[in-house]
């Protein structure tokens, strides 16, 4: 299931802010911040001391029956950053499950089961998660095991000649009104304000506010995955401000545990109020939920670099990635556009068409690593060079990333 060749994978044992020490004694710059979740750099002084103190203390609770306290302070501080009046929350362990956490709010709060999600989507791989992720190469084997009432929209992407915000909005309006032809109709609309898997892909201004009208005139609620987008990646809080989106349902996962499994999803009080009363048994529930050194880990990150702080950095940190990578590899042989919003960007590599350089970026992402550079590969053509570094990450290690990426890129060309 896993990549695997002579060079690949390296073995982590140690890592601290944007670097990393593998098994051999090699040292990395991680301009991954390990798939997001280290926003905040690897092994945050005060998260550390916050699992410490609390493993010490109290490693496990009872979730749904007897919580730990910790999960009680996590909820309210997360609902208080919410973008809605009194907002609710559920928390989980991986991204995937506060997907499915939100499908499910949605399906009960409109009280309609189909789902209108976009082509390049990348919202997770368990069952619930895959039915609303639009790649072929994660659907192929289970499609018989899919909810039968997803539709893909295409994703507005005019830059490289694809579909215009026009005929992405006229085909999810044509979804809303008719439903899918499964005969489903559409009460959920779930999309990620920046499609991150799909190689850093920002829709046009205009498209996402338009969206959020067509669903709330449709009578469907609006899921944002701000899975990799969230907790101030791309700046505020959620990237759903910076793109005019307006959901009831955000998911969040990755960074919000600053290194510890924990996700949520929150939405509006009324939407969240539409889960039926638990008589007794929990209607939604998992094994860890709330677990006490997650939450211990979130509430330490969000202490230690509040809101804030978080924005102010992502634009000044990764203002400055930006403009590097642009000033030293625009006009470059293979580079297309360079583009990014906070720290989530992207480097498009490109043929002598301009059309995408297929497997470009999983090559660059090799030829990286072997100068102690990680990067990853995105784009369903593996076209695209991701980088989501660290808040930490330094003007030094800046400087070289972008030197490394060049020589890394020409050699691919
Ligand atoms: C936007 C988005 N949603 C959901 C997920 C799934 O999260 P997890 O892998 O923690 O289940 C990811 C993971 O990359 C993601 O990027």
């Amino acid at each position: 299931m896993t990549y695997v060749d002579e060079r690949w994978p390296v073995f982590w044992e140690e890592a601290a802010g944007s670097n990393v020490r593998d098994a051999d004694g090699n040292v990395y710059v991680d301009m991954t911040a390990g798939f997001g979740v280290a926003l905040l750099g690897h092994s945050h002084p005060a998260v550390t001391a916050a699992v410490a103190d609390q493993a010490a203390r109290l490693v496990h609770g009872m979730g749904d029956v007897h919580p730990s306290s910790l999960k009680v302070e996590l909820i309210e501080r997360l609902c208080k950053l919410a973008p809605w009046e009194g907002a609710k929350a559920v928390l989980a362990s991986t991204g995937s499950e506060a997907v499915e956490i939100g499908l499910k709010t949605a399906a009960v709060a409109s009280g309609r089961d189909g789902i209108l999600a976009f082509e390049g989507a990348y919202h997770g791989l368990t069952l619930g998660s895959l039915a609303v992720t639009s790649r072929g190469l994660f659907r192929e084997s289970f499609e018989g095991r899919l909810h039968p009432g997803v539709v893909f929209a295409p994703f507005p992407e005019p830059w490289r000649g694809g579909a215009s915000v026009e005929e992405c909005l006229t085909r999810a309006a044509e979804f809303l009104d008719s439903g899918t032809p499964t005969g489903h109709s559409i009460g959920t609309v779930i999309v990620e304000p920046i499609q991150g898997r799909a190689g850093v892909r920002q829709a046009p201004d205009g498209f996402m506010a338009e969206l959020s009208r067509l669903a709330k005139e449709a009578g469907a609620l609006v899921v944002a995955d701000e899975v990799l987008t969230g907790m101030g990646r791309c700046g505020p809080m959620f990237a759903s401000e910076v793109v005019g989106l307006r959901p009831d349902i955000v998911c969040l996962g990755k960074a919000l545990g600053a290194g510890l499994q924990v996700s949520a999803c929150m939405a509006r009080p009324a939407v969240m109020d539409a889960w039926p009363q638990s008589l007794g048994e929990a209607t939604h529930t998992s094994t860890y939920l709330g677990h006490p050194l997650s939450c211990a880990a979130a509430l330490a990150g969000l202490e230690a670099v509040p809101p804030d702080a978080r924005s102010a950095a992502a634009e000044e940190r990764g203002g400055g990635l930006l403009a590097a990578l642009r000033g030293r590899l625009s006009g470059a042989a293979g580079v297309g556009q360079i583009r990014g919003v906070g720290l989530l960007m992207a480097i498009e590599l490109v043929a002598d068409d301009l059309s995408p350089a297929v497997g470009a970026g999983a090559e660059v992402a090799s030829a990286a690593l072997r100068e102690g550079l990680l990067v990853l590969p995105a784009g369903e053509d593996s076209h695209v060079v991701e980088l989501t570094p660290a808040l930490v990450v330094t003007d030094e290690q800046i400087e070289w990333t972008v030197e490394v990426l060049l020589s890394a890129i020409e050699r691919a060309a």
